[in-house]
């Protein structure tokens, strides 16, 4: 993993470096052997971008091929080479790197580094010494005097809310119980200065967050809900953003059992929650002048003698009874205790995200996530905006007020589960019940736990929501 990144102060001699170039004259500048510019431009004929050059005592990756195309797909192109070289120096066993700018923007050339650091990424904690392959480029080092040392240091705090982000969605919850989770969260965001509480099961009895309790029901470990603020002395909003992240550290789906292929990854179910964590981890970091809470509820979800049955009518925080049809469905019970205590905060605005329907990931796949927003449009196209500026896009869903009929129920107030189809947006619509401010929501099911190597995202939990929660704050502290 890369630990260090700054500028580089002297030119690059006998470092290992990567040369960003555009086209073919950039190739003379730095120094390369007449052969060594024919074997570039051969390979980059063969269509590779990202080419290395072996010398004795050092090695070059010449990153070559004009970027083209929107800033976005300039900046995600950039973040993929970036991954690329990481693997070419660790297989190289490099300790250390240069990235020598001739041609790209400040930009492109901060995703590229984005893009290394994301990518040398591991979790390999339970491996034993001999078994970690623990890969050794350890320093990147920037020669460009347009990038200063708070460009790089940007760049090392959002890796790291990243990577934290990734850590916990990674622990099994034979580590990572409901108590765990929010004390690592807990230590993430102190160590940025940022506040934090954490109501243990009594508190939240007092609080009568049912949803929460129910599902918690059939676990032996007690919940936990986690409250973190961010709140500067000069915040540009007098109301609070505030984010919900569902926090449910496993989910068997209780009684109404998962069968056992679906169960197997379920130790992500806590990517939301994560990913709030992450963010607030690294808004506070960068000190960003706007007042942010992240709230997240947390416990596993588990058939035991005492679990929360499918038939149960639950009086939730807000004194709204659900019907329970599906323990499955527990994602939104536990969600809609933490937006109706959102309330008291009278929000701007409220962002939740969860790892919430399969019927999500089944739609679009984890190339974005899936979205819905109400009372909320210029939020929603500004999130939507750096969505697409951090590669973690959101595909809106419709939010029609007939979806929320599909939730009625004969003895309750509300349903836990819709019918069969629109499960993705009939869940936004229960959890839509429990708000009265201008909110969206976010379903990450698909793009937050990876089976294979997504590029710099890594394999297995990969963070996403950290930096788009970050660069959504961004916008609102430069507004
Ligand atoms: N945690 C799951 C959703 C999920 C599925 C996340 C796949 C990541 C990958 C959620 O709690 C769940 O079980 N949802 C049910 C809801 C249904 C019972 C209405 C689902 O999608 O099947
Ligand atoms: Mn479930
Ligand atoms: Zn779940």
């Amino acid at each position: 993993m890369i630990t260090l990144l700054a500028k580089a102060l002297r030119k690059p001699t006998a470092a290992d470096t990567i040369f960003l170039v555009k086209d073919g004259k950039d190739l003379t500048s730095f120094g390369l052997t007449e052969d060594e510019i024919a074997y570039v431009r051969k390979q980059h004929r063969d269509k590779n971008k990202v080419i290395p050059v072996n010398r004795y005592k050092n090695l070059l990756i010449i990153v070559y091929g004009e970027l083209s195309g929107t800033l976005y797909s300039r900046l995600e192109a950039s973040r993929v080479r970036g991954d690329e070289a990481q693997l070419l120096l660790n297989k190289a066993k490099s300790e250390r790197a240069v990235v020598y700018n001739v041609h790209a923007t400040k930009e492109e050339e901060l995703a590229f580094v984005e893009g290394m650091m994301l990518g040398s990424y591991q979790f390999i904690k339970y491996k034993k010494e001999a078994n970690k392959n623990l890969g050794s480029l350890k320093e990147v080092n920037v020669y460009d005097a347009q990038i200063t040392e708070s460009d790089l240091e940007e760049i090392k705090n959002i890796t790291d809310a990243v990577c934290a982000a990734r850590d916990m969605v990674n622990e099994p919850v034979s580590y990572l119980t409901a108590e765990k989770f929010a004390e690592e969260m807990k230590s993430l965001a102190e160590s940025a200065k940022a506040k934090v509480e954490i109501f243990h099961k009594e508190k939240i009895e007092s609080l009568k967050m049912g949803g929460l309790l129910a599902v918690n029901k059939g676990s032996i470990d007690p919940p936990t809900f986690t409250m973190i603020e961010w709140k500067p002395k000069h915040a540009k909003n007098s109301k609070p953003y505030i984010f919900v992240g569902k926090g449910v550290v496993y989910d068997t789906g209780g009684l109404s059992l998962k069968p056992t292929n679906y169960m197997d990854t379920m130790k992500c179910d806590m990517a939301g929650g994560a990913a709030v964590a992450g963010a607030l981890y690294a808004i506070a970091k960068a000190k960003l002048p706007v007042h942010v809470i992240g709230l997240i509820p947390a416990t596993d979800n588990r058939p035991d003698g005492n679990a929360y049955t499918p038939g149960d009518v639950i009086t939730m925080h807000d004194g709204t009874t659900v019907e329970v049809l599906n323990t499955d469905a527990e994602g939104r019970m536990i969600l809609a205790d933490a937006l109706s205590f959102a309330k008291k905060f009278d929000p701007e605005l409220v962002v939740d995200i969860a790892t919430l329907t399969g019927a999500a990931a089944h739609a679009i796949g984890p190339m974005a996530m899936v979205g819905m927003k109400s009372k909320s449009d210029l939020d929603f196209e500004t999130l939507g905006r750096v969505g697409y500026q951090v590669h973690e896009r959101i595909v809106e869903f419709p939010f029609w007020d007939e979806y929320k009929d599909l939730l009625k129920s004969e003895i309750a107030d509300l349903k836990n589960i819709g019918g069969p189809e629109a499960g993705a947006i009939t869940a936004g619509k229960f959890l839509e019940h429990f708000t009265d401010y201008p909110y969206i929501h976010l379903d990450i099911a698909a793009p937050a736990f990876l089976g294979k190597r997504g590029e710099y995202r890594g394999i297995g939990g990969t963070g996403v929501g950290v930096r788009l929660f970050y660069e959504f704050i961004k916008a609102k502290a430069e507004l």
